[in-house]
């Protein structure tokens, strides 16, 4: 396994390019099964997830063609051959479960393997099941596996979720574009990712209304056809990279990053003392002067990403007086504190909540990463940390953000990877 070393205290400078959206990625990769034409999508992130999509799908009889030397425009096309999901891929990435929509809009049938929870949470897919059922499809559990079916196609219906879910909506987006007739989605998730899915699907042949907005309305049909469609860029690349900025502080040209795409992430980071300027094609982010504590709830979008919470603590950490951070996506998104507490930071959790008050320095040290957004922000605690951080179990990175290795030394840090011993 890999570790991450930094030696702390260099500030940030230069360029870098933003990547194309993990999180829009993945379920436009899955959007190849809704039709037997070819779907091209270009700037696809090159990270371990999209690898074990590629599988996933391959297996489902779907082939995923690099179609450019940098691999970053896939081609994928072919037909159905397989419609079961085996446990081994989907408990690796919980995004797998998507599949289950479309599998059965388009053959009426689909064996998924439950995800099982995760480090941050235990992450049902009740929902996912409950849109499903109300499209007309039978579920039923069986050893670990949702068996579901559906006589004939899918027929529309109107679906209210007592809680918006990013996961449930893409699920039920796709499986309502092939039903028959129209699909109200009310409460559904705003990301801008679901924006991408939904101007991929249409791009396909499908016929949205509402996108952007809590309510989509999709008026489905008989088939999609192939389609050419480039991913948005990652806003919580973005937001990692801005942090990373503003913390050490430095002055970086984020390439291509959408402050629009944002949401609350660049009200609250410029409420803690970061410039945030829009130019034509990026974001120049910089500190002001000193860094100030803010408080911040996580919400569904438009509001601040749980995915940005592990990032925003370490800034947090290092700012004059006390910032309040409140998780309310998922119960078990801290796990990083005990690791930044080990590095110097000040921070009391309870339950949902923690106050974070910013420290003079922080150290380096042997830290272990948990999980994805967790690894990265302890990246970032160590650019700004005293002497030497050991970043253990960093292949949880590489799920998410493409060479952070590299673009952090483009920027003048000194990090480097190592195998571990
Ligand atoms: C997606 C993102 C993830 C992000 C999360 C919240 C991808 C691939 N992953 O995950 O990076 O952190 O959105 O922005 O896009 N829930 C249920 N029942 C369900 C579905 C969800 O109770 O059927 C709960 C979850 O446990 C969680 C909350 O709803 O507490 C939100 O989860 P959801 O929006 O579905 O997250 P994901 O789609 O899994």
């Amino acid at each position: 396994m890999d570790r991450i070393r930094i030696r702390g205290g260099r500030p940030l400078s230069g360029e870098i390019k933003v990547g194309g959206a993990k999180n829009a990625a993945l379920p436009l990769m899955v959007a190849g099964l809704l039709t037997d034409q070819r779907l091209i999508l270009s700037n696809v992130p090159r990270l371990a997830d999209v690898q074990t999509m590629t599988l996933l799908l391959q297996q489902h009889g779907i082939a995923v063609d690099p179609i450019t030397d940098d691999g970053r425009n896939l081609s994928l096309g072919g037909a159905i051959s397989n419609t079961e999901a085996p446990y081994d891929i989907v408990r690796k990435m919980r995004a797998s479960f998507l599949v289950l929509g479309p599998l059965l809009a388009r053959v009426g049938e689909a064996r998924v393997s439950l995800p099982g929870g995760c480090g941050i949470g235990a992450r049902p897919i009740d929902l996912h099941l409950k849109g499903l059922e109300q499209l007309g499809a039978r579920i039923v559990l069986e050893g670990g596996y949702i068996d579901a079916r559906v006589h004939g196609r899918l027929k529309g219906a109107t679906s209210v979720v007592p809680f918006v879910s990013v996961g449930a909506t893409e699920n039920l987006l796709m499986a309502a574009s092939l039903a028959e007739g129209r699909t109200v989605l009310a409460n559904a998730a705003r990301e801008p990712e679901i924006g991408d899915l939904a101007a991929g699907l249409v791009a396909m042949g499908a016929r949205i209304d509402g996108i952007g907005s809590d309510t989509l309305t999709i008026d489905g049909v008989d088939r999609l056809h192939g389609a050419e469609h480039a991913i948005i860029p990652d806003r919580i690349e973005t937001g990692s990279y801005a942090c990373a900025a503003a913390i050490s502080g430095g002055s970086v040209f984020l390439r291509d990053a959408r402050l629009d795409h944002l949401g609350a992430t660049v009200r609250i980071l410029r409420e803690a003392g970061v410039d945030i300027v829009e130019e034509p094609d990026g974001l120049m982010v910089k500190r002001l002067n000193g860094l100030h504590g803010a408080d911040v709830m996580t919400e569904p979008y438009p509001g601040f990403p749980t995915d940005m919470q592990a990032q925003f603590m370490v800034l947090a950490t290092r700012a004059r007086g006390q910032s309040v951070i409140t998780e309310t996506i998922f119960e078990n998104r801290y796990m990083h504190v005990s690791e930044l507490s080990r590095m110097g930071a000040d921070i009391h959790v309870d339950g949902r909540t923690s106050v974070i008050r910013g420290v003079k320095r922080l150290t380096g040290a042997k830290v272990m990463a948990s999980d994805l957004r967790a690894s990265a922000a302890l990246i970032l605690a160590g650019l700004v940390a005293e002497g030497t951080t050991d970043v253990l179990r960093v292949y949880h990175l590489d799920r998410g953000y493409e060479k952070i290795e590299k673009k952090l030394q483009k920027l003048g840090a000194d990090v480097k990877r190592a195998k571990d011993v």
